[in-house]
């Protein structure tokens, strides 16, 4: 089998696709055939020395692969040879076979295509959980999505369409008419105008009861002036220091002392509720995560949510994957595939 090795803290060109003995299930693991394995911008991150949760260099990171399985362990009970599932792996996810612990596995439509299903875990698990679990987003709300045509935002914005919210979004320009199509109904180009004073002037009462936010930073501080009464702010990244793929510890602390830490008085006194979530913290609650796999799989196949493939990217060539993400070209999710590659 081949992976994708993060050999030191720098580039693309840091990355090397490497052949490996094909792994062999535990009794409780399920090997799978790697038809699609999911791009994350956490490793980007990681590649950069960004991600404080990467394992130590040299690295195979993936968090996501979608495939067939190809040997199931003796105490599997769920799956069978010949299944098609998605699974969340703990870091090596970016190969051709990989083994995972079945309660890590779910099984996908037989119409979906590999790509698409790779493109469910990590970031339609993050939305539902920022936009249901801890914002609650309700029918006649208003939502704010930052990142709103990363694969978390499009996640979002099919998710909170779905349970009748008003959506605003944060973009770079190119992406607001698919993003538009998708279900947003208001977007701002965050990067070319004041995106505080376009909430202010657009939405009503100048605020919104819902925002999902992964820059972090001083971007909280903003998000602030604009969250109403009764309001949840959900935190999930911290990608505002990252410039240019470059990490800079001077911009990363500014950021940080940009972060507003608001004392339960302040909260208390505003009717806030704010979050953080990390979904890579969240490995023991997986009997958690069943019931919304099955949600979401149940709103795929109703057509109320789909998966956006950006871009599927052949194995051989995983510093464009990583690019992709880093420059922003990306709508959607980057896939790697081990066949047949086909650009987005
Ligand atoms: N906490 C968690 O559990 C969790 C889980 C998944 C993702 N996340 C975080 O959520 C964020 C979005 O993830 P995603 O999977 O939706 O990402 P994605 O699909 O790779 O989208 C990335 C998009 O983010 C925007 N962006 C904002 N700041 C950026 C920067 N400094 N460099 C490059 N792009 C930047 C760009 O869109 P525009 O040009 O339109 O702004 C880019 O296309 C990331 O920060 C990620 O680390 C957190």
């Amino acid at each position: 089998m081949k992976q994708i090795w993060i050999t030191k803290k720098g580039g693309p060109e840091v990355l090397a696709v490497r052949e490996a003995p094909d792994p062999r299930p535990e009794p409780g693991e399920i090997t799978v055939d790697v038809r699609a394995a999911g791009v994350n911008f956490a490793d980007v991150l990681a590649r950069m020395g960004m991600y404080p949760d990467a394992p130590p260099f040299p690295c195979v990171v993936g968090y996501e692969v979608a495939g067939i399985v190809r040997e199931a362990g003796s105490a599997v009970r769920r799956f069978a040879p010949g299944d098609r599932v998605v699974a969340l792996t703990r870091f090596g996810g970016h190969a051709t076979v990989v083994s995972v612990p079945e309660s890590q596995a779910f099984a996908i439509p037989d119409q979906a295509s590999f790509a698409e299903a790779a493109a469910l875990p990590v970031q339609y698990f993050t939305a539902y959980l920022a936009a249901h679990v801890f914002g609650n987003v309700q029918a006649g709300e208003r939502l704010l999505v930052h990142n709103a045509g990363g694969g978390v935002g499009i996640a979002a914005i099919q998710l909170a369409r779905r349970a009748g919210a008003t959506v605003f979004g944060t973009a770079s320009e190119w992406k607001h008419e698919r993003l538009r199509h998708l279900g947003a109904h208001t977007l701002i180009d965050y990067r070319r105008s004041d995106w505080v004073a376009e909430i202010q002037r657009l939405a009503e009462q100048g605020t919104v009861h819902v925002i999902l936010d992964p820059l972090g930073g001083g971007n909280i501080r903003r998000d602030l002036r604009v969250l109403a009464p009764l309001g949840r702010l959900v935190s999930f990244g911290f990608s505002e220091p990252v410039h240019k793929g470059r990490r800079s510890i001077a911009r990363a602390l500014t950021s940080l002392l940009r972060m507003p830490r608001p004392h339960m008085l302040r909260l208390l006194n505003r009717n806030w509720s704010m979050a953080g979530l990390n979904l890579g913290h969240l490995w023991s609650e997986l009997d958690r995560m069943h019931p919304i796999a099955e949600a979401l799989v149940a709103a795929w196949r109703a057509g109320e949510i789909s998966p956006v493939v950006s871009a599927e990217v052949p194995f051989d060539e995983p510093g464009e994957a990583h690019l992709q993400l880093q420059e922003r070209r990306n709508f959607g999710k980057v896939v790697l595939v081990p066949v047949t590659p086909r650009r987005g």
